[in-house]
């Protein structure tokens, strides 16, 4: 028990000064890498690449099957898999990684055509994507003298903006453990998580223990949630479905990362240039739609006052290429669809005593398409300060001190991801200690956790379940019931 609740809220501190990072371009350090990266600027990577891209056509997935023939079928392949050998289903996720390997370059096009996601992203999230599965392979926990099952059937329900290796983390997870899994896709990206699934399935997952079920989420999805032959659900979405999910099913066992509203710091002691960087990094890469991005700046009074880091600011995210996913050069690519009250809103409506450093414009030929929008002025408490909008809109609040900024960083509802820019290690510590948040970043942007060295995962009401992380060492034990359980669910 002391296992499972030890790593509850941890957080993971990731630190990296100036002097540590080891070659002179830190955007392609090995710090920022997933461990399964590619580097599709070779040549020779650029040329499958670009086949892959000329030869797209959409995957075309299958409509659902009968709910209930399906979670038959589930029960009985779970019984089936969780009597297999830990060995067995280890080798299995490792050859899944070599599969996603071979495949990369038609998951790269996939996300880029239906996901909008800039190749540089979708590049990354593959190698995501295989860090898992190489980690899980390693990571089923092996209590000396405490027996485990695996929980049944496991029903993983991943985001959008994340749409391949999300699911493939949980749907891994799960089954490393012995579960039967149903991946529900989010609507928006049925057709990645439809080429997930038969990667999955080339590399040895049978295709009754892994079973696509791309329902519509109103009526059916209640009914799959609320079905007791399913044992666990995995989110990654709104704090307000995990909330409706519990209100359908009080004892369901849920596991749900959630909204975020994260705030990088920037204190007189930071090395301003690289602060710049990383804040236009975490703001505005796909397009501000990752959870852990950055949406506000809290920064003191002397960096914010400063004319100079202003203008680098708007500089660097003015310099950002805007369009649409499929050319190459883009960075800031479309939002996913048409902006929602709380986007529009942020892209469009100051509040009182806040200006436009950079102001977002629409583009002419893609109403899903705004450039970068950076709003000065953010007042604490303020509607900006407090509410998720999920786009392409930073803003930048003065703090007296460092103090007043982690008051601020913490003064919001969640508590997913958090950065500070210093190079005094007494505030580095003294935030450390004090910051309320998942993930906490030290002199790096507040986006890209790398599988094991940054295990993924909120605090407060970013997360609902009992706050393991994903791509960390107890993941995977989440999936089984242990034999000192007092409550089954
Ligand atoms: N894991 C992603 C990141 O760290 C967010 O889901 O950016």
């Amino acid at each position: 028990r002391r296992f499972r609740e030890g790593w509850e809220h941890r957080r993971d501190v990731t630190s990296l000064s100036r002097r540590q990072l080891p070659c002179p371009d830190p955007n392609r350090a090995a710090h920022f890498m997933n461990q399964a990266d590619s580097d599709w600027t070779q040549l020779a990577t650029r040329t499958q690449l670009d086949e892959a891209i000329a030869n797209w056509s959409p995957a075309l997935p299958p409509e659902a099957e009968d709910l209930d023939a399906t979670l038959e079928t589930a029960v009985a392949a779970g019984a089936r898999w969780s009597a297999e050998s830990i060995s067995h289903r280890a080798e299995i996720l490792r050859h899944a990684a070599e599969v996603m390997q071979e495949h990369r370059f038609e998951s790269i096009a996939e996300m880029q055509q239906t996901a909008k996601k800039a190749i540089a992203e979708a590049d990354a999230e593959v190698s995501e994507a295989i860090d898992f599965a190489r980690y899980y392979a390693e990571h089923f926990p092996q209590h000396p003298g405490i027996a485990s099952q695996a929980l049944g059937v496991v029903v993983i329900t991943p985001p959008w903006n994340f749409p391949y290796a999300i699911p493939c983390g949980g749907v891994l997870a799960a089954l490393m453990a012995g579960n039967a899994v149903l991946l529900k896709p989010a609507p928006e990206t049925t057709d990645i998580a439809w080429r997930l699934v038969q990667q999955l399935w080339e590399a040895g997952v049978p295709r009754d223990v892994l079973q696509f079920y791309p329902c519509a989420d109103g009526e059916t999805g209640k009914r799959l949630i609320t079905d007791p032959r399913v044992s666990a659900v995995v989110l990654t979405g709104a704090y307000q479905t995990a909330r409706m999910f519990q209100s359908w099913r009080p004892s369901l066992r849920l596991y749900a990362e959630t909204s975020g509203k994260n705030a990088l710091v920037i204190t007189a002691q930071a090395d301003r240039e690289l602060a710049v960087k990383d804040l236009v990094q975490s703001a505005f890469r796909h397009a501000g739609q990752k959870c852990s991005a950055a949406s506000l700046a809290i920064i003191e009074a002397e960096v914010y006052d400063d004319p100079i880091f202003q203008r680098q600011l708007l500089d660097a995210a003015a310099s950002l290429q805007v369009g649409p996913s499929t050319d190459r050069t883009s960075v800031v690519t479309p939002v996913i669809r048409e902006p929602e009250p709380n986007l529009l809103r942020a892209l469009t409506q100051l509040e009182v005593g806040e200006s436009w450093l950079l102001r977002p414009q629409p583009s002419a030929d893609d109403p899903c398409l705004w450039s970068p929008g950076i709003r000065l002025g953010v007042k604490p408490g303020s509607w900006f300060h407090k509410t998720e909008c999920f786009g392409p809109v930073l803003g930048l609040m003065r703090a007296e001190n460092l103090d007043q900024a982690i008051a601020w960083q913490n003064d919001v509802d969640f508590g997913l991801t958090a950065g500070i820019h210093t190079l005094d290690r007494r505030e580095q510590e003294q935030w450390t200690e004090s910051v309320q948040a998942g993930n906490l970043y030290v002199n790096r942007p507040t986006t890209g956790a790398i599988v094991q060295r940054q295990p993924f995962g909120g605090w407060k009401k970013s997360s609902i379940g009992p706050g393991s992380k994903a791509g960390g060492p107890n993941y995977v034990s989440l999936f089984a019931r242990w034999s000192d359980e007092q409550t089954d669910t």
